[in-house]
Parts: structure tokens; sequence; C-alpha cells
């Protein structure tokens, strides 16, 4: 995730390569990053990274966040903005770890090409300025939208969770399709990747939303509609279950953080 952040913000001229310190556990993984971006510079460690740093990005997974932040004890300057993208790690713990101005972000995969939403939050005493500009730079790869953090749980499952299942939900589509015909597979992906990616544009930038979208298709009596009888009859049990799952594994890493 890290690595999709510096690509999209070179990428999209809001940081330039020498604008960015990075560190990471395994040094070596930051070779290819450092030859794609002449200028990076790459630290020997992460304290020498927040020694630098005016604004502190933490992109390990939330396990991890407690012995990075300890292991950042009084090389965090007080005025450093810290932007945490961790799941489960809310700004509550983060400060207990270590006292700071923190942001939270919830990044997608989705915005590794320009789109998706990036999920936000500030903690107190963010100064304004600071706030806008971590704003401004994920608002170059994605659009931002600021959420309360009791909401980022149940917000994560539609904006960043959301690439992976909306692969698994048209896989399953798409497996239904080849179960019902002589449709080669590699034709039958091709066909609903396609379909999907029109039917995006149509949402995104077509300017209808679902429901316009579903009256245009699923015109009265025709064969759209028998299908929607079945999805409309099963998918809300089907996506209750999901958050039910997803929503109670939040809960249970968080346990483990305040442990
Ligand atoms: N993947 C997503 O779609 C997504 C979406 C939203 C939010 N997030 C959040 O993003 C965070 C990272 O997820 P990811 O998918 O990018 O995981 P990842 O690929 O495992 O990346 C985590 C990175 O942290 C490094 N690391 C671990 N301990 C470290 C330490 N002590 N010091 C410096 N670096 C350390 C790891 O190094 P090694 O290479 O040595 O393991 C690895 O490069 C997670 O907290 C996750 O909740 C992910």
């Amino acid at each position: 995730m890290a690595r999709m952040l510096i690509d999209g913000f070179i990428a999209a001229g809001t940081c330039v390569p020498a604008d960015i310190i990075v560190s990471t556990r395994s040094p070596e993984k930051l070779i290819p990053l450092a030859a794609r971006h002449p200028g990076l510079i790459a630290a020997e460690d992460n304290r020498r990274t927040a020694l630098s740093a005016t604004r502190l990005f933490l992109c390990v997974k939330p396990m991890e966040i407690k012995g990075v932040l300890e292991g950042l004890r009084g090389a965090i300057r007080p005025q450093t903005h810290v932007v945490s993208i961790a799941a489960c790690a809310e700004l509550g713990y983060l400060n207990r770890i270590a006292p700071g101005r923190y942001t939270r972000v919830i990044p997608s995969l989705a915005s590794a090409l320009g789109g998706g939403v990036s999920l936000m939050c500030h903690g107190p005493g963010v100064p304004p300025a600071d706030c806008a500009f971590v704003e401004s730079l994920f608002a170059s790869i994605s659009r931002v939208q600021l959420l309360p953090e009791k909401d980022f749980a149940a917000g994560s499952d539609l904006t960043s969770c959301a690439p992976g299942f909306i692969a698994a939900i048209f896989r399953q589509f798409m497996e239904a399709g080849l179960r019902h015909s002589d449709i080669r597979p590699q034709d039958a992906e091709r066909m609903v990747i396609e379909t999907l990616y029109g039917t995006a544009r149509l949402l995104a930038r077509g300017g209808l939303g679902f429901g316009d979208l579903i009256a245009n298709v699923a015109t009265k009596g025709g064969i759209t509609e028998e299908g929607m009888r079945c999805l409309e009859a099963e998918l809300p049990a089907l996506f209750d279950n999901v958050f039910a799952a997803t929503l109670g594994k939040h809960e249970m890493v968080k346990r483990i953080l305040s442990g």
C-alpha cells in the first residue's frame, strides 16, 4: 500500500521523489522503488525517517503499529503530523502509544490507477493547514471521504475491501454464466470485466444513480426484471453476513491491539 501511495503521489505530481524518505523492515525491497523514482531517499531505519520528516506515514500492519511507534519514541517531533493507514488502529490507541497529531486514512487499491475513495479522519490537535495538505495529497489519487472514526469499519468494507469483494462477486456471476452456457472462461471473464467497466463509467460519469441504472435496464415485464427479483430476495441477507463477519473481525483486532 505504501508503494501504491508513493507511485500515485509522484505520478499525480503532488510530490517529487526528493520530498520522500522511506524506510522499511526489509531494505532490499526499496531498491526497485528507488530505481523507479530517482531522488527518493531510502533511510537506514525508521528513526532516521521520523527525525527528518515533517509528515510521517505509518504503513505497517495493525499488529506492527505498536512496535514501530514504540521504536520511534523521542524521534517524532511534537509538530510532526503522523498519518496512519492501519485498519483497526484507532486514534485513541495511537495516542496512548505515542501522544501526537494523528490522521487516519483508509486507502484503497482502487486508487492505483487514480480512482477509488480514501477514508479520512483527523484527530484533535491537527492544524487545519496539515488537514488540508493531507486531504489534497490523497485527493490527487482518489476521492477523499471524511468520516467519523466510528464509521471507519463499515466504510472500509464499502471502499477498501470493496475491490476484492467486487472481484469475488463478479467471479461468481461469471461462473454461473459458464455453468449455463458453452462460453469459454476467458471470453466470459473479458465480457464481465468490460461490462463492469462500462457500468462503472455510466455510474461515475454518466450521472446515473443505482436506481436510475436499474430502471433503465430492468424494463417492466422484461428478462432483467426476473433476475432482479432473485437478487433483491437473496442479496440483503448475504451482504448483512459479510458486514457481520468484517465488523466482527474489526472488533477482535481492536481487542487484541488494546491487549
Ligand atoms: N492492502 C490494502 O488494500 C489496504 C487497504 C487499506 C489499508 N491498508 C492498511 O495498510 C497497512 C499495510 O498493508 P499492506 O497490505 O501494504 O501490507 P504489507 O504489504 O505487508 O506491507 C507492510 C509493510 O510494512 C513493513 N514493515 C513491517 N514491520 C516494519 C517495521 N518494524 N519497520 C518498517 N517497516 C515494517 C513490511 O516489511 P516486510 O516487507 O519486511 O514485511 C511491509 O513492507 C495495513 O495496516 C492495512 O491495514 C491496506
